[in-house]
């Protein structure tokens, strides 16, 4: 049976295994996920052995994405714009490869589950740590009409926004100086785990607005609820990309794409 693993630290509350033996399931692929906590530090003797003993790829958290793409061999440029790995495979040569389904993850709940198309959009993103690093590239590929990257430490911001401008019209704010209104405002902030939100001014929503969390919680997320008081169209979290992000490495390691909704509904069910 082929051998599939997350590794993080901590691993415990992964909903990986759980996704993937559902998608192995629908697409009758046999397959074992399982989940490992890797010792910090030893990443990449932990992968290692793995590999040894016959694993076919895996996916990497939260803290080894960084690492993952250290030791990846070929990177997409995806991948290597991200700076992170989150999915390793052989490819046909038998290289160890790294891709970053994150991206797609998002871009594919925002578009294809929920029918919103970036394209044109005025964007605003918030925050500029490894998660949005990790989402920019695919957003960008929609043609976005403009990004703004706001972040509270502005350097940051400016540094991945001219990373990323060869790819479409990004640039950098702080986030008490931003002028809106935006058409679709993604939160990539940390701020949603410590039950915060970033402090913005007035006028960043406008009636059609759509606001997406890149968290999911029980609970309506802070920037959630932020953005149902300002009054946006549509207040998503991210469950749903949690989901497509895995469905694309399924597809990257089986070459068969699962269908996701049904399982986004029951997610849905079991976490409220
Ligand atoms: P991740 O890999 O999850 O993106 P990170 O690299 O630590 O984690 O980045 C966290 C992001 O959330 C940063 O943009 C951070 O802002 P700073 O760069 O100024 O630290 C942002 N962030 C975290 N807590 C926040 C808060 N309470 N308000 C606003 N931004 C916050």
């Amino acid at each position: 049976m082929d051998k599939y693993a997350v590794f993080g630290n901590p691993i415990s509350h992964s909903k990986s295994p759980v996704i993937h033996a559902q998608f192995a399931q629908q697409t009758s692929q046999l397959l074992s996920y399982e989940a490992i906590c890797a010792p910090v530090g030893k990443f990449e003797e932990t992968v290692r052995s793995f590999l040894a003993e016959g694993g076919k790829g895996l996916n990497v958290t939260v803290p080894f994405k960084e690492e993952a793409w250290q030791v990846a061999k070929v990177r997409s440029e995806r991948a290597e714009l991200a700076g992170a790995v989150n999915t390793l495979y052989f490819n046909d040569e038998g290289l160890l490869c790294g891709e970053n389904t994150d991206g797609v993850g998002m871009v594919r709940d925002i578009q294809e589950n929920h029918g919103y198309s970036i394209t044109g959009k005025k964007v605003l993103v918030l925050g500029a740590g490894g998660a949005v690093r990790g989402v920019m590239k695919p957003i960008l590929e929609q043609n976005p009409g403009e990004v703004v990257i706001a972040n509270r430490t502005v350097s940051k911001a400016q540094t991945l926004a001219e990373l990323f401008s060869p790819f479409g019209h990004v640039s950098a704010s702080s986030l008490d100086t931003l002028r809106g209104p935006f058409d679709l405002i993604i939160n990539g902030t940390a701020a949603s785990l410590q039950g915060e939100m970033p402090v913005l001014p007035q006028g960043m929503v406008h009636s059609q607005s759509w606001c997406y969390d890149m968290m999911y919680s029980t609970e309506p997320t802070p920037f959630n609820r932020w953005a149902s008081n300002e009054g946006a169209c549509r207040q998503l979290d991210g469950l749903g990309m949690l989901v497509e992000q895995a469905a694309e490495s399924f597809y990257i390691w089986r070459g068969v794409r699962p269908d996701t909704s049904s399982l986004i509904s029951r997610l849905r069910e079991q976490i409220l």
